[in-house]
């Protein structure tokens, strides 16, 4: 009797283990009573992540390892045995006195332990598997994450979860990297690593063995140098801590969408986001991108940019080592200097804009140097080659200094850095190489005689800072004073910046009365940056249209110059079409195309000048607080007047994805130029993809070629941003998408005017059938046709000449 009460109590005893365990939900955490076997699982409290045995691809082996619990594609976060497997089912993950985790196979081995010199502290230690992801050994009634005795987040496998802290930490002896997986069946440690090197300046790098594969550049305040693609967004917040202890880069999520970053079995670091509408990982980011990120491919002091891809150029001043074997295609050896460095007779510096850094590997650095220290204390060694700003937020600041060689230099088209190289003082004043450099002198006086101008017209006025001189409207314009900005800006401070335009910081002030407004400063080694400035303001100075941002007033005041704006609460399109975490619905979206379309008209003819912006994209279009489109930035705006219709220039500027052909490659540019870009812009407010950074699975088109090719196929459906409701709308938006192609087709003839689309938007009227969109070529190929063609304009905007004193 008393042995068979016993064993109802052991059954049901039994039975509650077995309920507990396999409903799963119930625990997130093994103690020193319940290990967990092959079937059995952990499952973080908020339901994001799973811990259990599985089997990758088409293996026979058994892991412990950790993946999301939410999707529907098995994505291993992190493995535990990745060098010993299990051979069968027989495995029991179990946690041991004084808090050692343990891995044991059906012989009774361990095989995978954690280990850790804190372990002898715990008395009564748990595991649990956290909602991040991060499976902690802990003591019991501590859940303090500074006493956790053991992370998974300090091994990380292939995936960078968000949180991971990757680098070094020289308190706790900890360097956190990670490894590839040898193959999608076989997670032991593959070719790559992923870590921080703490030589010199500190940064990240994608290695084989003692071989570096692919550099990101060093840290600079925003972004690594040389991944320009990394910005400041609604869905992640990266950071870099770098102090005497530690050294690591990490990111935080800002919204709810599941994305990790991971190191690929072919070395290549991914950003992916999933996608809950394909059901698949989307790549976002990817590192290195192409052939031009492969580590020193063009030697000591060559470069690639998109001018001489996919071969390699050589640093202005300098020339190919060894001439045959550079023209071979084989760029190893280098380039040298034409003429020698004589550190006696002094030397100066040519200035670099929007490269990727060179490897500071061997660099010294100062936090709180300003430039111009930078530049005396190189100029003072002999063997310093080069310095550059350590930070580039708040207009710059910090001191890194490199010595010989310049190693893994890239320059983009933006989002680069400035680098000085070090030249012999003939090489800035006298001996001309080339005729660009002829040119880039040339630009340099005239834009000198026009600041000189500008400078006297100002003193003459005994003013510092003034109004727009627009006649008998005078009076709508504010009167502003320097001190009155930078006051309103909190002097400029970071936390009232709003963001980076391609000519200096943009912030946020408040004036007295409460008026809100946004100011551009205009960096102060932003050469080019004058003439857009002028320009700026004649152009738009007698602009008035509720499609465009106002222009309040302007500043200049020695090398300060500033635009001074009607400030706008709801930042600028690109935040809302290309961010998946808030979605406009399509009433908003087809309101905005509009109102860019009434901008536009007026510009084109409406307004008392023709006016073509040229530089018509997403970022150039800001809103209002009831999400009114503002079309800004007038720096490239060209004015004509009467009868003149075209014009072409030698020098292209714009943003790739937004130009047209006959723009892109010849340097003509008309109205039907914007009506290029506008249709772009449709294309992607209506898809909530971006032109330049489209791909596809099936094809190599760029968006316009994959819109182009649905709408033959009849299927423009599938080319509609997933986060719109079709409802009611459908018609509309077709309807916008056959706008969108009508507007880039190739020819500019064929493209409507921006009266007949205004008409076209607002009414039924019949539309006739689109041509072939220009670009519709594979994007490599026109890549190269275009930029080959242009590549002395690249070298123009990108160069300026710096004199050393
Ligand atoms: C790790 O385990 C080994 C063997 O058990 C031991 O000798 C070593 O001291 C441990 N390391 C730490 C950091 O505790
Ligand atoms: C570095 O660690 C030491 C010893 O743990 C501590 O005293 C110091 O404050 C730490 N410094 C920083 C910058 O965290
Ligand atoms: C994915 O979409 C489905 C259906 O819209 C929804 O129920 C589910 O919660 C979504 N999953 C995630 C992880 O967002
Ligand atoms: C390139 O040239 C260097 C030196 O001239 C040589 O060592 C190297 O093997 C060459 N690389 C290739 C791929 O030919
Ligand atoms: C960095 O520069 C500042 C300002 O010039 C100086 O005071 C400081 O000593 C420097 N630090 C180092 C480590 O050289
Ligand atoms: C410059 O570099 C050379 C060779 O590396 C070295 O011998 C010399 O001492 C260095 N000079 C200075 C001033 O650092």
């Amino acid at each position: 009797m008393g042995s068979r009460r016993a064993s109802i109590a052991f059954s049901i005893s039994l039975m509650l283990i077995i309920l507990t365990i396999s409903d799963g939900n119930a625990i997130d955490t093994i103690d020193m009573a319940v290990p967990i076997r092959d079937g059995e699982t952990l499952l973080s409290s908020g339901g994001k992540f799973e811990l259990g045995f599985f089997t990758p691809g088409s293996s026979n082996h058994r892991y412990v390892g950790i993946w999301y619990k939410k999707i529907s594609l098995l994505t291993v976060v992190w493995v535990a045995n990745r060098e010993i497997p299990l051979v069968d089912s027989s495995g029991v993950l179990k946690i041991t006195d004084p808090g050692i985790l343990s891995l044991i196979n059906g012989n009774g081995h361990v095989i995978w332990s954690t280990n850790s010199s804190r372990s002898t502290w715990v008395k009564n230690p748990v595991a649990q598997l956290l909602d991040s992801g991060n499976l902690v050994v802990r003591e019991k009634n501590d859940e303090n994450p500074e006493n956790f005795v053991w992370q998974s987040f300090d091994h990380p496998s292939d995936i960078r979860l968000p949180g991971v802290k990757l680098g070094w930490d020289l308190v706790t002896g900890i360097d956190s990297y990670l490894t590839s997986w040898e193959s999608s069946d076989d997670p032991s440690p593959g070719r790559y690593n992923y870590g921080i090197d703490r030589h010199g300046y500190p940064q990240l790098f994608i290695t084989t063995g003692s071989v570096v594969q692919y550099r990101f550049g060093p840290w600079n305040g925003v972004r690594f140098s040389g991944i320009p693609g990394m910005k400041a967004n609604q869905i992640y917040r990266p950071w870099f801590v770098f102090n005497q202890n530690q050294t690591y880069f990490t990111y935080e999520l800002l919204s709810s969408v599941i994305c990790h970053a991971v190191l690929t079995q072919y070395g290549q670091e991914q950003r992916v986001i999933w996608n809950n509408l394909t059901q698949e990982w989307d790549i976002y980011l990817a590192a290195p991108a192409d052939t031009c990120d492969t580590y020193a491919v063009c030697g000591a002091f060559g470069s690639r940019n998109i001018a001489n891809s996919p071969g390699c150029g050589c640093l202005k001043g300098f020339t190919p080592k060894s001439p045959k074997v550079w023209n071979s295609g084989n760029w190893s050896d280098g380039c040298i200097r034409l003429t020698q460095l004589d550190c006696k007779t002094g030397d100066g510096f040519i200035k670099h804009s929007n490269v990727k850094l060179p490897d500071t590997r061997h660099s010294w650095y100062n936090t709180s140097m300003t430039l111009n220290e930078c530049e005396k204390l190189c100029l003072q060694d002999c063997n310093c080659t080069a310095y550059s700003n350590l930070d580039v937020r708040g207009g710059g600041s910090g001191c890194l200094l490199w010595f010989g060689d310049l190693i893994d230099i890239r320059e983009f088209a933006d989002f680069g850095q400035d680098l000085y190289v070090r030249m012999a003082s003939s090489e800035l004043a006298g001996k001309k190489h080339s005729w660009i450099t002829v040119s880039t002198a040339l630009t340099a006086v005239v834009l000198l005689s026009i600041a000189i101008t500008l400078y006297f017209k100002k003193k003459r006025k005994k003013e510092e800072c003034s109004i727009i001189d627009n006649g008998k409207e005078e009076s709508e314009f504010l009167l502003l004073d320097f001190t009155i900005i930078a006051q309103a800006t909190g002097n400029f401070s970071d936390d009232n910046m709003l963001g980076e335009g391609g000519f200096g910081p943009v912030y946020k002030g408040i004036l007295k009365g409460g008026q809100e407004i946004a100011v551009k400063r205009l960096s102060k080694e932003s050469a080019q940056g004058l003439d857009e400035f002028k320009n700026e303001i004649t152009c738009i100075a007698k602009l008035q249209h509720r499609n465009l941002v106002k222009l309040l007033g302007y500043c200049i005041q020695a090398e300060e110059r500033m635009l001074i704006y009607e400030y706008m609460p709801n930042k600028s399109l690109d935040h809302f079409i290309f961010d998946q975490s808030m979605p406009l619905d399509w009433p908003k979206r087809f309101h905005i195309l509009n109102g860019i379309a009434r901008g536009i008209l007026y510009l084109h003819q409406d307004s008392r000048l023709r006016i073509v912006h040229r530089d018509l994209k997403a970022s150039n279009i800001l809103l209002d607080h009831d999400l009114n489109p503002k079309i800004s930035d007038f720096g490239m705006a060209r004015c004509f007047d009467g009868n003149e219709f075209e014009a072409k220039t030698r020098r292209v500027v714009g943003t790739y994805g937004y130009m047209s052909p006959e723009y892109a490659i010849d340097g003509i540019f008309s109205i039907k130029s914007d009506v290029f870009s506008f249709g772009v812009l449709v294309l992607e407010i209506v898809s909530g993809k971006k032109n330049m950074r489209f791909q596809h699975p099936d094809h190599h088109h760029n968006l316009l070629g994959h819109a182009w090719r649905l709408y033959k196929t009849g299927e423009s459906l599938k080319l509609i941003d997933s986060s719109i409701n079709l409802l009611n709308n459908t018609s509309q938006i077709l309807r916008s998408i056959h706008i969108g192609l009508l507007c880039v087709q190739h020819f500019p003839e064929d493209r409507p005017s921006m009266s007949a689309m205004v008409v076209m938007l607002s009414s039924d009227s019949e539309l006739p059938q689109p041509k072939q969109p220009g670009f519709f070529i594979p994007r490599n190929l026109w890549q190269v046709h275009s930029v080959s063609s242009k590549a002395e304009s690249v070298n123009e905007m990108t160069t300026t000449l710096v004199v050393g004193r």
